[in-house]
C-alpha cells in the first residue's frame, strides 16, 4: 500500500527510549541489592564477551540523576526503565528492601519532575539467584506465586505514580536462550524444560496482569515481545509453509497466549509427537485468559527468512555472533520444520542482524489484524561501533538513518490504521549489550565505558541525541532532517 501522504503521530504520541536494570544500573551489590543469576553467569569464564559484568554497567544506580536531565534535555515523552527484583526481594521473596523502593521512588520522581512519563518493566531477566537455587527458578510452579507477590509489592509502591507498566520483557528470548541455546543462564539445553518453563512464565505474566486490575484499575499493562517477523525465502510453496511454520512457532506461540489464552494448533500438536509438549494443569487456561494485556508491547529489530528444512537437515547448533565479525552467524533451523537462510535483499549490521524498517510495518500490521490490540513498541534501535572522536563528537548517522527509517515505517503503518502508542528506542544511554559486551553500542548518549582500558563513565550526546531531540519536539515532523 503506496500512501500518497502520511498521517501525522498523534498528539499523545510518546516518544521515548529504553533501557534494562542490569544493563545500566550497576551497583550489583548496593544497598542490600542481592545477587542475581546474572551477577553469578557473568562470572563464569567465557560466557560474556571478553568476560563483562554488569557489576558498574554505566553506573546509572548512582548517575540517575544525570541522565534524566539529558532525558530532559532532549524532550523524551517516556523512558522505559527496570526494576531489579533483587532490589526489593533480596532473596526473590521475604522482607521487602527498603533502600531499593527507594531507589526506584527517586527514580520516578525524577522523571515526573521533568513531565517524562515513566513506563516500568517489571522483570528484564534478572531473576534472584535464590529462587534460581531454591526450586529452579522459572523451572517450578512456585515462581508464579513469587513474581505476583512481588509484582504486587511493586504495583502498590509506584502504582500511584506509573501508569504504564509492563509485565515481563521478551520471554521468548529469555526462555529460548536460558533453556535451548544455553546462552543465557541456568545455560541448559533441554527442548521439553524450555516449553514447561515458558509455561510457567506465561502463567507468572498472566497472574500479574489479574493482579494489576485490583492494584492499578487506572494502568496499562502489557508483556514486550520480540518480533521477528517470518518471510518465505522463495515463493515455492515449500519455503511458504517453512515460514508459517516458522511464524507460528517462533511468535504465535507467544502472542496467542498472551491476546486470547490459548496456544496455536498445529505447534501444540507437532510438540505433543515430540513428547515435548508442557504439562498443563487444571485452571491454566482459566488463568491466562483471565490475563489480558491493555497492549502488545513489540521489540523490533529484524526479521527472518526460512525455506524448508528437510527432516534431517539443520538442526538449532549454530554459531551467533557475539563479536562484531560481520557474517560469522550461522544459519540454524529445525529439522522438518524450517531453516533460517540471508535476506539477500538485506543489508545487515556487523552483528548480523538484518536491517528491515518494512520488516516493522509488516510485523505491526500482522499484530494488529490477529489481535486487535494496540502497540507499544518498546524497543528498536541499531547496535554499533560507535567512534568517539579527538573534537569529542559522534557522528552515528548509520543510527541516525536506522531510526528515521523505522519511525517512517511506523507513520505508514498508522497510516494504514495500526494503533501504535510510542516508540521506545534501545536506548537512552550507551549500556551493556548482554553477551557483546560494551562495543556494541545502542544509545543516543555515549558512554565512555569500555570492556578494557580507560573508562570514566563520562556522558557524551552523540550526533543522533540532537537529531531524535527535533524529532520529538516536531512530533515527527522533522523526520527527514538529518
Ligand atoms: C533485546 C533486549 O533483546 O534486545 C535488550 O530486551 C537487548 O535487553 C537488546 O540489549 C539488544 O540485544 P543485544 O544482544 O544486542 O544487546
Amino acid at each position: 500500500m503506496l500512501h500518497e501522504k502520511l498521517k501525522p503521530f498523534p498528539k499523545s504520541f510518546l516518544w521515548g527510549a529504553a533501557s534494562a536494570a542490569y544493563q545500566v544500573e550497576g551497583a550489583w551489590n548496593a544497598d542490600g541489592k542481592g545477587v542475581s543469576n546474572w551477577d553469578e553467569f557473568v562470572r563464569i569464564p567465557g560466557k560474556t564477551f571478553k568476560g563483562t559484568t554488569g557489576d558498574v554497567a554505566v553506573d546509572h544506580y548512582h548517575r540517575y540523576k544525570e541522565d534524566v536531565k539529558l532525558m530532559a534535555e532532549m524532550g523524551l515523552k517516556t523512558y522505559r526503565f527496570s526494576v531489579a527484583w533483587t532490589r526489593i526481594f533480596p532473596n526473590g521473596k521475604g522482607e521487602v528492601n527498603q533502600q531499593g523502593i527507594d531507589f526506584y521512588n527517586n527514580l520516578i520522581n525524577e522523571l515526573i519532575k521533568h513531565h517524562i512519563e515513566p513506563i516500568l518493566t517489571i522483570y528484564h531477566w534478572d531473576l534472584p539467584q535464590t529462587l534460581q537455587d531454591e526450586y529452579g527458578g522459572w523451572e517450578s510452579r512456585q515462581i508464579v506465586k513469587d513474581f505476583t507477590n512481588y509484582c504486587i509489592t511493586l504495583y502498590k509502591a509506584f502504582g500511584d505514580r506509573v501508569k504504564y507498566w509492563v509485565s515481563l520483557n521478551e520471554q521468548n528470548v529469555f526462555t529460548r536462550l536460558g533453556y535451548q541455546s544455553a546462552m543465557h543462564p541456568p545455560g541448559i539445553k533441554d527442548d521439553k524444560l524450555f516449553y514447561q518453563v515458558n509455561h510457567h512464565a506465561s502463567l507468572a505474566n498472566a497472574s500479574a496482569i489479574k493482579e494489576f486490575r485490583k492494584y492499578v484499575p487506572n494502568g496499562k499493562i502489557g508483556p514486550s515481545f520480540a518480533y521477528s517477523p517470518a518471510y518465505p525465502a522463495t515463493s515455492k510453496p515449500e519455503d511458504v509453509l517453512a515460514a508459517e511454520n516458522a511464524e507460528e512457532l517462533t511468535s504465535h506461540w507467544w502472542m496467542d497466549v498472551f491476546a486470547w489464552g490459548t496456544y496455536p494448533i498445529a505447534t501444540w500438536n507437532y510438540l505433543e509427537r515430540k513428547g515435548i509438549a508442557p504439562q498443563v494443569e487444571e485452571g491454566d487456561f482459566d488463568l491466562l485468559k483471565e490475563g489480558k494485556p491493555d497492549f502488545m508491547g513489540v521489540n523490533y529489530y529484524q526479521t527472518t527468512t526460512y525455506e524448508k528444512n528437510p527432516i534431517d537437515g539443520v538442526t538449532s547448533e549454530g554459531r551467533f555472533n557475539t563479536t562484531g565479525e560481520k557474517g560469522t552467524t550461522e544459519d540454524t533451523g529445525i529439522p522438518g520444520l524450517y531453516k533460517t537462510v540471508t535476506n539477500e535483499n538485506l543489508s545487515t549490521t556487523n552483528w548480523d542482524w538484518n536491517i528491515d524498517p518494512k520488516g516493522l510495518r509488516i510485523g505491526l500490521r500482522r499484530i494488529t489484524n490477529r489481535y486487535k490490540l494496540p502497540i507499544l513498541i518498546s524497543e528498536n534501535g541499531l547496535g554499533e561501533y560507535d567512534i568517539l572522536e579527538d573534537d569529542g563528537s559522534i557522528n552515528d548517522d548509520y543510527r541516525i538513518r536506522y531510526i528515521q527509517s523505522h519511525i517512517k515505517a511506523i507513520q505508514e503503518a498508522l497510516t494504514d490504521g495500526v494503533e501504535v502508542i510510542g516508540y521506545c528506542v534501545w536506548s537512552f544511554t550507551d549500556l551493556l549489550s548482554w553477551l557483546n559486551g560494551y562495543q556494541k553500542r545502542y544509545g543516543f548518549v555515549y558512554v565512555n565505558q569500555h570492556e578494557e582500558g580507560e573508562h570514566d563513565l563520562r556522558r557524551i550526546k552523540k550526533k543522533s541525541f540532537y537529531w531524535y531531540k527535533d524529532v520529538i519536539e516536531s512530533n515527527g515532523e522533522g523526520l527527514e532532517k538529518e
